[in-house]
């Protein structure tokens, strides 16, 4: 995905539903921010590839993550799983959507397969918004970017 098909001009969401359950522009545009302020907090040593993430609850709670990475390098964890593990340890797991930062600046950041399936865990109607630095962004659902997946409820079924 390198196509500059940023909707901050018209605040419509790339998938069509400009006001899931309560994301407007606005607050669009403050994950966004607060992605790219929690990639400042990035350890990344190793890699030197800073990651952030700003993920949005359904209480208008906002939870922030980094790349932490490891001496021991598979140890290392994710910015969105990060934020995520954040949450879940403040008591929240009810997820409308979550901003995802790096400073590749001609190609929007995309989360790891690791990370989806994390994710996952929480639902897939939640909106995943994929940022470059210059703040421009690009919503899909979670849906779309892990179709066909395995989920708690799948258990379930057995
Ligand atoms: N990384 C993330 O934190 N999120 C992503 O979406 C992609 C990759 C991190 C993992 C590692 O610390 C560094 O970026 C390079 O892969």
């Amino acid at each position: 995905m390198n196509q500059d098909s940023s909707c901050q001009e018209d605040g419509v969401l790339n998938n069509g539903q400009s006001h899931d359950r309560g994301l407007t522009p606005e607050l669009i545009q403050k994950l966004v921010q607060k992605s790219h302020e929690a990639k400042a907090f990035a350890h990344c040593p190793y890699s030197k590839f800073p990651v952030g993430a700003a993920l949005l609850d359904q209480d208008g709670r906002i939870f922030l993550g980094c790349n932490v990475e490891n001496a021991c390098y598979t140890l290392g964890t994710c910015a969105e799983r990060t934020a995520i593990q954040t949450a879940v340890c403040q008591g929240s797991t009810h997820f409308i959507a979550m901003a995802v930062a790096s400073d590749v600046e001609d190609e929007f950041i995309t989360p790891c397969g690791a990370c989806r399936q994390v994710m996952r865990e929480f639902g897939s109607a939640w909106q995943i918004i994929l940022t470059k630095p210059s703040g421009s962004y690009y919503v899909r659902t979670l849906e779309d970017l892990l179709p066909f997946s395995f989920g708690p409820e799948k258990l379930a079924l057995k």
